[in-house]
Order: structure tokens, then C-alpha cells, then sequence
């Protein structure tokens, strides 16, 4: 038996339709402004993603390309500009950041109501205590997958292995949200796959390239690959691998692909956020 593929591409469209309906209702079509330090090669083709999506689907966008040389002053000055600006709707600053710049004093200065990665301490919190208002991207896109496709949650026990705060941490929160029992387990975990097998939905962002083997999967359990290892193939060529080895198929129910499963969801989400993110602003 091979697990049934749960494809994004379907989903991300559902996503996208509601978030496309829900921003005609708004008075303006909703403006997601991305900012970008460097040139690092991946972060402007993700960039390049979002900023085309944005535009199939209707809305605006902007992107604004400083040089790896920037200052956090001039950052910060920026994302002043933009918080201020009633035109902007939602602020991306993209991920990774030079080492001359703050990370976290990046993330304090975006306004939360604007904050469409839910980075900023106070959406951090909020999703913690249960009043979730924007959530990080690949997370509630992982959701609505779940959803999509009937994958029960309430109830179920539920293994995320990685603890990021983009994607372990916030999926924890909002797996509890929707009443599953979860565990997080990360590198200092001891006997993985003992923890692991006990999950019905497992779900692999580790960042390591085939980490999670057959053994470690519960017949019959939903396992989601966050993975995107770029790795090089026999052909000499790059291609793109998920954290789960594909020999998982054969012993899981239901399995995300990768390329084709949580990344669209990740992008349509940062898209719906953006709506949300106006909707806020309008209210
Ligand atoms: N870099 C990789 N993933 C992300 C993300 O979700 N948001 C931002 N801002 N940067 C990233």
C-alpha cells in the first residue's frame, strides 16, 4: 500500500479563492510590502514566488531590495516608513538577515497588526494564550491542509520533530488549539523513533534530509514533510528533498510530497495573512 499524497496545489488554491473573496470585500485591494537584505540566491527566488502570487490572486505588492551592506539603522527606518504608511497592509522582512543586523530588534519594530510572518512577540504570545490573531505562514498553512484534506486533529496524538520558532514551536500552539495531544521532540531527543511511532499525525521539520525512516512511522499515521533540503543528486544535479525518506510511503496513510506540499501552503498563507492583516486595519 502507498500512502495517499495529500498535494498542495489544491489546497493553497482553496486558501487562495477564500483569501482572493475575502479581499474583495475590503474598500482597497490589500498591499503586502516585502523587504529583502543581500543577495542571497534562494531568499530572492522565494521573494520573486511571493510577489507573484500576490499578484495572481489580485493583490498588491511591493518589493524593496537593500543592499547586503545595509545598516539595521536604515532597516529600522524602513520598516518605520512602512508601518506608517496607511497604503501598507502587511510587512515581510525576509529571513535570513546579515550578521550586522538584529534579528530580533527587526521583528520588535514591525507594527503587529502588519506583522503578516506572526513574528513579533506579541503575536508570539497571543497564539500562546489562545487568542490567535496572524500566525507564522507554514504552520497555519499546515492547518488548512489538514483540514482540507479531512485529517482529523481533536484528539490525535501528534509528534512535531524540529522546535524553530518558524515552524516546531507555532505548529505546537496551534495543534493544541485544535485539541491534539503533542509532543516536540528536537535533537537532544533521546530514542526518536520510539517517540515518533506513537504519533497518528507526525510531522518532519528538522531540516535533515531523509531524517525520518520507515521504522520510525506508525502504520497507517499522516506524516507532513516540512523539509526543503537542497541536496545534489547522482545526476550531479540539485534537487530538492523533504525530511522524510521516500521509502515512508509504503507504511504511512497519508503523506505530504516535497516539492508540492507544504510550500504552496506556506506561500498561500502569507497571502491570506496579508488579508487578514488588512481586514484588522479596515475594522
Ligand atoms: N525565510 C524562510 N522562511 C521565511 C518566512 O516564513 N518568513 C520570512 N520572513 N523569512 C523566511
Amino acid at each position: 500500500m502507498s500512502a495517499r499524497v495529500l498535494a498542495g496545489p489544491p489546497a493553497a488554491a482553496a486558501l487562495l479563492a477564500d483569501a482572493a473573496a475575502r479581499a474583495g470585500r475590503l474598500p482597497t485591494s490589500p498591499h503586502l510590502v516585502i523587504v529583502c537584505v543581500g543577495d542571497d540566491p534562494a531568499s530572492r527566488s522565494y521573494v520573486r514566488g511571493k510577489s507573484r502570487k500576490a499578484g495572481e490572486v489580485g493583490l498588491r505588492s511591493t518589493v524593496h531590495a537593500l543592499p547586503e551592506s545595509a545598516t539595521q539603522a536604515e532597516l529600522l527606518a524602513l520598516i518605520d516608513t512602512l508601518n506608517r504608511d496607511d497604503d501598507v497592509s502587511g510587512i515581510l522582512v525576509q529571513l535570513p538577515l546579515p550578521a550586522q543586523i538584529a534579528e530580533a530588534a527587526v521583528l520588535h519594530a514591525i507594527d503587529p497588526r502588519k506583522d503578516v510572518d506572526g513574528f513579533h512577540p506579541l503575536n508570539v504570545g497571543e497564539l500562546w494564550a489562545g487568542r490567535p490573531a496572524l500566525t507564522p505562514c507554514t504552520p497555519a498553512g499546515i492547518m488548512y491542509l489538514l483540514e482540507h484534506y479531512g485529517v482529523a486533529v481533536a484528539g490525535a496524538r501528534a509528534v512535531i520533530v524540529g522546535r524553530s520558532h518558524l515552524v516546531g514551536r507555532p505548529l505546537a500552539a496551534l495543534l493544541l488549539l485544535g485539541d491534539a495531544t503533542v509532543t516536540v521532540c528536537h535533537s537532544r531527543t533521546r530514542d526518536l523513533g520510539r517517540v515518533t511511532r506513537e504519533a497518528e499525525l507526525l510531522v518532519a521539520a528538522a531540516g535533515s534530509p531523509g531524517l525520518v525512516t520507515p521504522e520510525m512511522v506508525r502504520p497507517g499515521a499522516t506524516v507532513i514533510d516540512v523539509g526543503i533540503n537542497r541536496v545534489l543528486g547522482a545526476d550531479g544535479k540539485g534537487h530538492l528533498v523533504g525530511d522524510v525518506h521516500p521509502d515512508v510511503a509504503g507504511v504511512a496513510g497519508a503523506l505530504t510530497p516535497v516539492p508540492g506540499g507544504v510550500g504552496p501552503m506556506t506561500v498561500a498563507q502569507l497571502l491570506a495573512n496579508t488579508v487578514r492583516a488588512a481586514e484588522l486595519q479596515h475594522a
